[in-house]
């Protein structure tokens, strides 16, 4: 085996070692009482459903959770999804949900490897087209939540 498969092998191993962690341990899990918005929506292909939860202070996302259940790669998505956008101003958070259904869809390549943290653990996905919808469930559904809260008149129609 040459180095280069070595190399790849070892990086695949700890990508579904970050997804599993997240998987095992999520983050942000759970439903917030005074939440701004509550979007749901659930995988036509398995049933599975995730609910998302955000609280804004008008200019970013000041907390949001996910609650639901589905199989690792949409739980371990979502989970890393929260913990990237908390914090983060509503318009960036929008524009990165955007872009990141686009990269998971083939349509935008991803950055450098390491840029995007723990979601590069989702690349391998791609390879998989049934499974690339578990993996933009929670992000489909923060897109929707988001431009509902910036421009409710469009209704949360996704891009
Ligand atoms: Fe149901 Fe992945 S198999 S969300």
């Amino acid at each position: 085996m040459s180095a280069a498969d070595k190399e790849s092998l070892k990086l695949e191993w700890l990508y579904q070692e970050i997804i599993l962690d997240h998987y095992k341990r999520p983050r942000n899990f759970g439903t917030i009482d005074n939440a701004d918005l509550v979007a749901e929506e659930e995988n036509p292909y398995c049933g599975d459903h995730i609910a998302v939860h955000i609280k804004t202070d008008g200019e970013k996302i000041a907390d949001i959770r996910f609650s639901g259940k589905g199989c690792a790669i949409s739980q371990a998505s979502a989970s890393m999804m929260t913990e990237k956008v908390k914090g983060m101003g509503l318009e960036e958070a929008l524009k990165f949900a955007e872009d990141f259904r686009k990269m998971m869809r083939g349509e935008k390549p991803f950055p450098p490897e390491g840029e995007l943290e723990d979601l590069d653990a989702l690349r391998g996905v791609r390879e998989f087209p049934i499974r690339i919808k578990c993996a933009t469930l929670a992000w489909d559904l923060l897109q929707r939540s988001l431009v509902q809260i910036l421009s409710p008149k469009d209704g949360g129609e996704l891009r």
